[in-house]
């Protein structure tokens, strides 16, 4: 079965299950960040093994559901927990949740993550909006998937992340207190962290976070023409840099401290966007 094809039965499936809701803003929670969705109203929730095609979410922190409702009369769609490369699905599977949004009516795309911080002003606890990203995973969930219901093969990505976008994001921060900045986002694969050396180069090359998804995804989404706002919360400094080993549970740890502001943002981006 083609890709579209997959797509087109997961579609359908979520169509009668939610009876035809069309959600404008989708949100995609990172690490830990589950919880910081804001109450939704007439919520249908779909768990993703129900969905045929959908892959499954296997990572401790990601919960794996779709769900759909009301917030102050926009309709969203959350996907709470995401799929990584270093699941080991195969990169061009990571297109299908994207491209599924893209065909239910998804217009704006928000993606939330977890990072590693090569920037001083930018410690634990901080919101890098993303302005730019360097691809370091050496692939690219549209090799050998190009479908032309999705976009054009070759695209500019002169500006990935709407500028529009990321004026609010920051416009709102400021509002509620969270300390953030602007910032390029560069993408390994993991899922080990990186070496102090790869931190120091990535530094140079001048990205100020680093994480291991974001990426796929964002590549997907423009492709097929979805505008979107990168929201990247600082767990910890990245290796070398921090004066602690960096884990997993470091990072869940880091998120709920920012669990209430990170909802708080939510709600007025829900409005605003
Ligand atoms: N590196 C990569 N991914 C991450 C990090 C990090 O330091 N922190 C949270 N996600």
């Amino acid at each position: 079965m083609t890709q579209l094809a997959l797509i087109k039965k997961a579609v359908s499936f979520i169509n009668k299950k939610t009876k035809n809701f069309k959600p404008e803003i989708a949100l995609i929670t990172g690490s830990g960040l589950a919880a910081s969705v804001p109450a939704l109203t007439r919520k249908v929730t779909i768990p993703y093994k129900d969905i045929p095609g959908f892959l499954r979410s296997t990572v401790p922190g990601h919960t794996g559901n779709l769900i759909f409702g009301m917030y102050q009369g926009r309709p969203i769609v959350v996907m709470q927990g995401r799929f990584h490369y270093y699941e080991g699905h195969p990169m061009k599977d990571l297109a299908i949740s994207i491209r599924t949004l893209k065909m239910l009516g998804v217009q704006k795309l928000l993606v939330s993550a977890a990072v590693g911080s090569m920037n001083m002003k930018l410690k634990p606890g901080s919101l890098c909006v993303l302005k730019d990203h360097i691809n370091f995973m050496c692939n690219n969930p549209l090799i050998g998937n190009h479908d032309p219901a999705f976009g054009p093969m070759f695209f500019d990505l002169t500006v990935a992340y709407n500028k529009d976008m990321r004026k609010t994001a920051l416009t709102a921060a400021k509002k509620i207190k969270i300390n953030a900045a602007e910032g390029v986002y560069l993408a390994v694969t993991g899922p080990n962290f990186e070496t102090p050396s790869e931190i120091q180069l990535f530094k140079k090359w001048g990205a100020d976070v680093v994480g291991m998804s974001v990426v796929p995804e964002v590549l997907v989404a423009r492709q097929c023409g979805i505008d979107v706002l990168g929201l990247a919360w600082v767990t910890n400094m990245g290796c070398g840099i921090s004066k602690t080993p960096l884990s997993h549970e470091e990072t869940i740890q880091e998120t709920k401290k920012i669990e209430s502001k990170f909802k708080e943002l939510l709600e007025i981006l829900f409005v605003k966007l």
